[in-house]
């Protein structure tokens, strides 16, 4: 059976010659720093988003915990958008780990606003956690994979930096926000004191992160890193993979894009549900059709098509485009959504 799988764009496989630059990648123990390759793309990433260093660890959701990390300490804060993937989706590592309380901020499509911001910049007080740093998510991928330009990026960290609150951005999809907004990637990133980039999703790598930011906030991330068990051998391999997604996959993003706002008008078209938020990237939010009974239901029938996506509540769902779902992938999806 056909199967279009648009569940994340974390499910891409590396192509051929993704594979390839991984099988002929120099490799070395990195904890030693002798890893080629790892050093290679780190020092790559840095200059290609203008930070003074990075570091390539297993996942988004590392990179942004080890943010949350430098950034706060016991009893202090952090403030972030409502449903910001670190608050949301990483199993309340920050105040596991760190002890760090994360504040979600009314954000309407994806970004706090300055009166929202303000009401919870309390402090110092005696009662108050005190809030040291602010985090962004661009693209936000609960609210519909909406992308920010740097004016109202900048609004938010010059707030920010105003109050001596450090900035993070969560820039899991900082290219797809790039495509988006026209914007260049590293002009979205100015004004971040750390940044945290994915290889593993639209960019196509199997896996991989990084975290950036000065060298000493970097260092300090490193030995956290290396607390939590996280600090690798021979990762050329997958650093390899993440700079050929970083030379090769960057540009045919848009497709991506063009190809969530098709599936959005065959969605309107079929009758199989209303589109919550303007598809600008790859992610495409839903209010499922009221024909059937429930989210969870339209996703079993479509399953049973060969086509995979998930609830994200009661009556709605969302849809990922990325790397494997081409045009003859959105063909099938059509006729799925044909048979509904
Ligand atoms: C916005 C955002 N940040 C961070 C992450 C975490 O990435 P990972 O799955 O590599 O831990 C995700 C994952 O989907 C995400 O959507």
């Amino acid at each position: 059976m056909t199967v279009a799988d648009l569940r994340s764009d974390t499910v891409t496989r590396p192509t051929p010659a993704m594979r390839k630059a991984m099988a002929e990648a120099e490799v070395g123990d990195a904890v030693f720093g002798d890893d080629p390759t790892v050093n290679r793309l780190e020092a790559v990433v840095a200059e290609r988003f203008g930070f003074e260093a990075a570091l390539f660890v297993p996942s988004g959701t590392l990179a942004n915990q080890l943010a949350m990390g430098v950034l706060a300490g016991p009893g202090e804060a952090v403030l972030m958008p409502e449903f910001a993937h670190i608050a949301r989706w990483e199993g309340g590592g920050a105040a596991a780990t760190f002890g760090v309380h994360l504040i979600q901020v009314a954000a309407p499509e994806g970004l706090p606003t300055l009166e929202g911001l303000a009401a919870h910049a309390y402090g110092p007080h005696l009662k108050a956690p005190t809030p040291r740093a602010m985090a962004l998510e661009n693209t936000h991928n609960w609210a519909g994979g909406r992308a920010y330009g740097a004016a109202q990026l900048g609004a938010r960290t010059a707030w920010a930096k105003a109050r001596g609150l450090a900035c993070h951005l969560d820039g899991a999809r900082i290219f797809n926000a790039a495509h988006a907004t026209g914007e260049a990637a590293e002009v979205l990133v100015r004004g971040f004191d750390t940044l945290s980039v994915c290889f593993s999703k639209g960019l196509g790598a199997p896996v991989g992160s990084a975290l950036l930011g000065s060298r000493a906030l970097i260092a300090r991330a490193d030995r956290l890193r290396h607390r939590l068990g996280a600090g690798w051998r021979q990762a050329g391999s997958l650093a390899a993979a993440a700079l050929y997604a970083l030379d090769h996959h960057v540009a045919r993003m848009c497709e991506d894009h063009s190809r969530a706002q098709r599936l959005a008008e065959r969605i309107q078209r079929h009758a199989i549900g209303t589109v919550l938020h303007p598809v600008e990237t790859n992610i495409l939010q839903f209010a499922v059709h009221t024909r059937f009974e429930s989210a969870a239901a339209l996703v079993a029938r479509a399953a049973e098509r060969g086509l995979l996506f998930f609830p994200t509540g009661p009556q709605t769902a969302r849809l990922v485009t990325h790397l494997d779902f081409d045009d003859a992938a959105l063909a099938h999806a059509t006729r799925v959504f044909e048979t509904l």
